[in-house]
């Protein structure tokens, strides 16, 4: 496991000290036009100009956020090693952040104050064409690394350690590259693509996470290469109902080991990911057209493939809109041995019927139509019988769901605003008319009817009202037009 890190970190490091030696020239005055930021082959492949770009350093003892503050789109903003203990928020585009790593140091973002997390997020972008590289980020209540409607976005290179929420969460994205990331201890899930079309996330590693990787209500995914081992669960391709976008499809999911994922979870009460029986490999629920090859899973103890419709979840909340069924999942050729060796107590008593004291190396539950599996006497499988065989041999025709262009910035409309920061920050915690970590909308919205301004006003410092939940954090890093509208939008909401 060491070496796959090491691996990792040396290939990453190779890979940025070529940059930095081959093929960029800094220009330390402009401003000229600034060239296009993204050029992609199409082919998998995402990167990112930086031999024009006008550069802002940032040095121990000064602020990220005041460099993002000064910067204008086309630049780059490259912090050296030191200790960063702020929130960034990057609301413009092409904006490339670049820590600087220097013989082995890495300029390091802290959430905490005396070994406690105080902070609640790292970097939030809502800007798009943005890069992000070679941070180490620690410590922080919510979230490493979040986007908000970004499109063409290249996260790579960082280590994020013992965030509270999620590790990297790009939402309604479309065209981004999750690579060559570790996550370690985040109580949610490590990388979560919400909402996205057109991502990539490859060659990661993610551990002692509640989920690992996470792709839900999101669309042509490729999840390739990745080490997830040690999580509760290893890689989840879903449906949330509630959610303004209702599918999840095109997801692959190819050469990955899914090792060990046997954590107790330690996902907040309330949070949908508490719900996850730990020693799940990989989970796919609800979504469709979702392939799972030549994938390395063993070590799951509950089971190493599991594919579900919604009934699983019966405290998520009801929404009429979302199809409930995985349907057309395609199974091929897995590497699958040593899964199932202490499934909860449901699969337990599964497997029992076909005298099985062990949990399955697949198991489908549930509707769905049109899936398929390769080779399947190659597992021990529950609930597969309608399951046909695959005619597909292989994905190989799918290099990467990244675009061959990028996509234009999406244009956010005013009365979006409100709809986009809900989706974004509260819904992870406020659910319709279920609890969640925090009680639901329809409550909140009883209490602050017709008074969006008492909202915003809360939001910006909360204080503890309820004995038996935790406390909210602030969003004090939005904008008073953003809370007000995310207000509005909150009491808007019917379902
Ligand atoms: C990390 C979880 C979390 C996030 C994110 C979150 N909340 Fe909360 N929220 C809570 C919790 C927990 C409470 C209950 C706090 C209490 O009663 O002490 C709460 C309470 C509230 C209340 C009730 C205040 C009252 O007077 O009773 C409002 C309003 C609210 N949240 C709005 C929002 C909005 C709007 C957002 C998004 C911008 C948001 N929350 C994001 C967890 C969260």
């Amino acid at each position: 496991m060491k070496k796959f890190l090491v691996l990792i970190i040396v290939s990453a490091i190779v890979f940025a000290a070529g940059l930095y030696i081959g093929k960029v020239k800094f220009s330390a005055s402009g401003p000229a036009a600034p060239p296009p930021t993204f050029f992609e082959g199409g082919d998998g492949s995402m990167a990112v100009d930086l031999s024009e770009k006008t550069v802002i350093e940032v040095r121990d003892g000064e602020s990220i956020q005041d460099a993002v503050g000064k910067a204008n789109p086309g630049d780059l903003i490259r912090v050296f090693p030191g200790t960063y203990h702020e929130t960034v928020y990057i609301d413009k585009d092409n904006i490339s952040l670049q820590g600087v790593i220097q013989k082995g140091n890495w300029p390091t973002m802290d959430g905490s104050k005396d070994g406690e997390p105080v902070l609640n997020d790292a970097i939030l972008y809502s800007g798009s064409n943005i890069l992000i590289e070679n941070f180490k980020i620690v410590q922080y209540k919510g979230n490493g690394i979040m986007g908000q409607a970004g499109n063409n976005f290249l996260i790579r290179n960082n280590w994020i350690i013992e965030s509270g929420v999620y590790g990297i969460f790009p939402e309604f994205g479309k065209n981004g590259l999750i690579e060559h990331n570790v996550l370690q201890g985040i109580a949610d899930a490590a990388i979560y693509v919400g909402m996205c079309d057109n991502i990539d996330v490859r060659h990661n590693e993610v551990f002692e996470s509640v989920a690992g990787i996470e792709i839900e209500n999101s669309r042509h995914c490729l999840v390739e290469n990745n080490y997830t081992h040690n999580n509760t669960g290893g890689i989840l391709a879903f449906i949330t109902p509630g959610l303004p976008i209702k599918t999840c499809y095109d997801v692959i999911i190819r050469d990955n080991f899914v090792v060990d994922n046997n954590l107790p979870n330690f996902g907040k009460p309330g949070a949908i990911i508490s719900l996850l029986p730990a020693g799940t490999g990989i989970i796919v629920m609800a979504a469709d057209d979702v392939i799972i090859e030549n994938n390395i899973i063993t070590g799951n103890d509950n089971t190493g493939i599991a594919i579900t419709d919604l009934s699983f979840g019966s405290q998520l909340s009801k929404d009429p809109d979302a199809e409930p069924n995985p349907d057309r999942v395609v199974i091929l050729d897995n590497v699958m041995y040593n899964n199932g060796n202490n499934p909860v107590a449901d699969i337990k008593a599964a497997m029992a019927t076909q005298f099985d004291d062990k949990g399955p190396d697949i198991l489908a539950n549930g509707g769905g139509v049109g899936s398929c599996i390769r080779n399947r006497d190659m597992y021990r499988t529950w609930g597969l019988d309608g399951y046909a065989s695959c005619e597909l041999e292989s994905t190989d025709d799918v290099k990467s769901y990244l675009l061959s262009e990028p996509v234009a910035p999406r244009v956010i409309e005013q009365d979006e605003k409100g709809k986009l920061a809900f989706y974004g920050v509260c819904s992870g915690c406020h659910a319709y008319d279920v609890r969640m970590i925090g009680p639901p909308t329809q409550i909140i919205q009883a209490l602050y009817k017709d008074n969006p301004q008492g909202i915003a006003d809360y939001i910006n410092a909360p204080i503890r009202k309820r004995e038996d939940f935790p406390e909210m954090p602030p969003q004090n890093y939005l904008t008073e037009e953003t809370r007000l509208a995310v207000a509005e939008y909150m009491l808007s909401i019917n379902k």
